[in-house]
Parts: C-alpha cells; structure tokens; sequence
C-alpha cells in the first residue's frame, strides 16, 4: 500500500484545499493529513487563523478524502511522522516548491499545482473588513508597530499622528496610503482602534478621549500611573464595550509564554524569588532626559514587573524602591518586593546598563533567562546538579510585536476569550507604579 501525507491549517476550508487533497489521494492508496495545531501555527508567525483546531480538523473530516487525520505540534515533525507511519510519498502544493526538498531523504517529495485564485488568507480579508488603526505617537516602536502589523490579517494601519509634524513626514515617508491627521482627536474618529505610543503621563486623557470616540485601544506600558484612573478607564471602557490592552510584547512572545507554564507545572518548585533586570542606554539620551516619564521605572518598571505579577499571582505586601537621579529624571531604579512567602527584586535603567536577566528561583531549582530576557528565546532549568541543566529554545517571527498585535484583535474579535494579561494584573504592577509616581522611594542623586 502507497501511503502519502500532507500538511494544512485547512482554515475556512476552500476548494483550493479539497482539490489538493483529491491529487494528494491520487498519488497513493492512502492519505494522511497532518493539520497545525494553534499553538504551532503561531509559533511559526501565522497568525489570524479563524477556526479552531478542531473546526479544522472537522473541515478536513468532512471532505471524506483522508483516511486519516493527524495534528502536527512542532518544527520537524514531518520526518518523525513520515518513519512512524511508514510514508512513501510527502506532498503539499506548489506554493512550497523547494521549502521540503530535505525530505527526498525519507520518501518521494511532491509538489502538487495549486489551485489559482483562492486561499484562506483572502477568505479571511473578504469576510470581515479590517480593523482600521491609527497611530498616536511617532519613535522607533510606531516603526516596528505598523511593520509588524502588516503580517496580522485583519487589521490596517490607516494614519497618524503626533504633535512634531517633521516627525510624521519622516514617518509616512515610503508608506503609502498612510494618511496623516492633523490631530489627536482626528485618529480617534477615523479609526476603529488607537495604538496609543506617547509618554506614560499623556495616556490617561488620551484611553478616555479614544474610548469616548468609541476607539479600543492597545497602549504602550504603562497603561496608568493610578489605580484611581485605571479603575475609571476599564469602566468606561466596560460600558463602550471597548478593549482596553496593554501592550507588553513580552508576555506574548513563545518562549515566554512556555516559561510561565513551566513555572506554574512545578517544575522548579515553589517561587521563592524572582530576581529581574532591564535597561537601556539610549541614543539620543539628550533628548530621553528632557522627558521625566521616559526615566527608568516608568519606561521599563511594567515589563520588569511582568514575571513577578504573573507567577506571584497575588499583590505586592511591601515595597523598597531607591533611585538615582537628577532632578527629575531617574536613571536607575533598584526595588525591593515583599509577597507573602517569597521575594522579589528588580533593576531598571535608562541611560545606566544592567545585565538583563532573569532569574526564577524555586525549592527544586531555578530558571534562568539571559539577556535581553524580555525578548525571550531561549532559558534554561538549572537544579543543583550542574550537569542537568535543561534548555529550551522557542523562536520568534519578525520583532515579535506581532504577537501582541493579534492578541489584541483577537480579544476585539473575540471578547470572550478574556484578555491574557488581566485587568487584576494590570492594578498590581500600577500600584508600586503609583507609589513611585508619588514619590515612593529612596533619592540617590547621580
Ligand atoms: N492549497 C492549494 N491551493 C490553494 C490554497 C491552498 O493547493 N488555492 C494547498 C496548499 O499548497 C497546501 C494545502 O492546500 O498544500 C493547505 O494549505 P493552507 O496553508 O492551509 O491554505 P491556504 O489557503 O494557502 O492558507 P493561507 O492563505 O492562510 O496561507
């Protein structure tokens, strides 16, 4: 018997997908398709697909040409399956010309015409108009945002603005159809969501004057330097039905979101001490000091905090913050954490370099992320054995920032899923903010 395998999303199945399955049946007796798990197909930076896993499987079911289905988890699969199942021939369509060739080492490798003219991609964009974005606040993040959004389906950048008009021309150069608005007021009318990208200090009027003009929006961390005011904002927010969305890019990123399983799975034990740091040495730090919320812990505080608010999952019982500065502007902030049963310690800094580690310790070991952690990829499990250091390596696609960008449509698309970084969350990482903001903290000056 000539067994083929062939591998899918199969999202809002076509007839793009039956015709290729048909000719994949055709070169054999017996067909197995391998359909991506959701996990795997974000992990390899394709995002926005619209049915479940198990919708899609039921698509592939219900054509009646496979004799078996199959999910396909991981990068490097197809070799195990093709020995586990005893596969002659591997086929997939001609948009993949070259991309299999290795795997003429196991079996005969096929690649079948693909059917013109058709693709979930265009199903998609045809179903539903796209979410018009605007962007608030033109720097080098505004850059990756709308480069990085240009591989979510679903979503447009349409315009922006920001207050230094030379700014904008630089911005808009080369980026056709992008328009430019000449106020902030303007974004939020003519925009279905606002990629808020200005200082910590401007983002509270401006959450209340998007959701006012019925914008959901994604703003860059901080979201708030108050409880008071985060508590009105999700409110108002609650009541426009709007997504509120802090835009961590972290916490989105594969290999991040492995570690917080792993974590939570036991397998350092229990949390005892998480020990975190960020920082960065600017360019142009001439211009960064000008501006008392582009200083340490208002720019790098909620990232730092993030793994701590995620594995604590409780609120903070005491806090020490110390920080270098001159006049006002904070170069370096070092904090102290108290949680019930287990500590914390973070370095943040802008304009003063710290090796960005994280360390995650347990009672039966600890994990270890190198710098720049939050931009994870790799770690490791270290236990007292040196020897038996586990490692672990999740790649990201592009910048990363595209994570979050679909996990904030998604949560537009899809209230019900419940954001992942939550509102409780966000309170806990806004009230050592707050404390900071209200000057919490020890003074060093520089
Ligand atoms: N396929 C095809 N003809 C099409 C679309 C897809 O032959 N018009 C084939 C692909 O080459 C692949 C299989 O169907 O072998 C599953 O493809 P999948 O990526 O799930 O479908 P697409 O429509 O290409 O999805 P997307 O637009 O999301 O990339």
């Amino acid at each position: 018997m000539k067994k083929v395998i062939t591998y899918g999303t199969y999202d809002l199945l076509h007839h793009g997908h039956v015709a290729l399955l048909k000719r994949a049946k055709a070169l054999g007796d017996y067909l197995i398709v391998g359909v991506t798990a959701d996990g795997f197909d974000k992990e390899r930076g394709k995002l926005n697909v619209s049915q479940s896993l198990a919708e899609r499987i039921e698509n592939v079911r219900q054509t009646g040409i496979a004799d078996q289905i199959i999910v396909e988890e991981y990068e490097g699969q197809k070799i195990s399956d093709i020995q586990k199942y005893g596969v002659d021939i591997f086929t997939v369509g001609s948009d993949w010309v070259g991309k299999f060739d290795y795997l003429s080492e196991y079996c005969q490798v096929v690649y079948l015409p693909r059917t013109r003219g058709i693709s979930s991609t265009v199903l998609r964009a045809s179903a539903k108009p796209a979410l018009k974005v605007g962007i608030l606040g033109v720097d080098s993040m505004a850059e990756r945002f709308f480069s990085e959004a240009k591989v979510v389906s679903g979503m447009e950048v349409t315009s922006v603005y920001d207050a230094d008009p030379q700014k904008v021309t630089k911005f808009c150069r080369g980026k056709g159809g992008l328009e430019r608005l000449e106020s902030e007021q303007d974004i939020y009318a003519g925009c279905d969501a606002v990629f808020i990208n200005t200082p910590a200090d401007e983002h509270y009027q401006q959450i209340l004057a998007a959701i006012e003009a019925g914008c959901h929006v994604i703003c860059n961390p901080p979201m708030f330097l108050s409880r008071e005011e985060a508590n009105e904002c999700y409110q108002k927010a609650d009541e426009a039905g709007l997504v509120l969305f802090e835009g961590i890019k972290t916490l989105y990123f594969p290999a991040f979101e492995h570690m917080l399983l792993l974590v939570k799975s036991g397998l350092i034990g229990t949390v005892k001490d998480i020990d975190v740091s960020c920082s960065q040495i600017p360019e142009h730090m001439e211009q960064v000091v000008k501006n008392k919320y582009l200083g340490s812990l208002y720019d790098w505080g909620t990232t730092a905090l993030l793994p701590i608010i995620k594995i604590y999952e409780a609120e903070c019982l005491d806090s020490q913050l110390i920080n270098f500065q001159t006049e006002d502007f904070s170069y370096f902030t070092r904090g102290l954490l108290r949680y019930q049963n287990a500590t914390a310690s973070i370095k943040v800094g802008k304009g003063m370099k710290v090796e960005g580690e994280l360390i995650i310790t347990g009672t039966k070991g600890y994990l270890y992320v190198p710098a720049p952690w939050w931009k994870t990829e790799y770690f490791e499990i270290r236990s007292e054995d040196l020897r038996n250091v586990k490692k672990y390596f999740y790649s990201y696609e592009g910048d990363g920032l595209r994570y979050m960008i679909y996990s904030f449509l998604n949560a537009i698309n899809d209230p019900e899923r419940g954001l992942q970084h939550t509102r409780a969350e966000v309170l806990r990482a806004t009230a050592i903010l707050e404390k900071f903001h209200q000057g919490g903290f020890t003074r060093i000056e520089m």
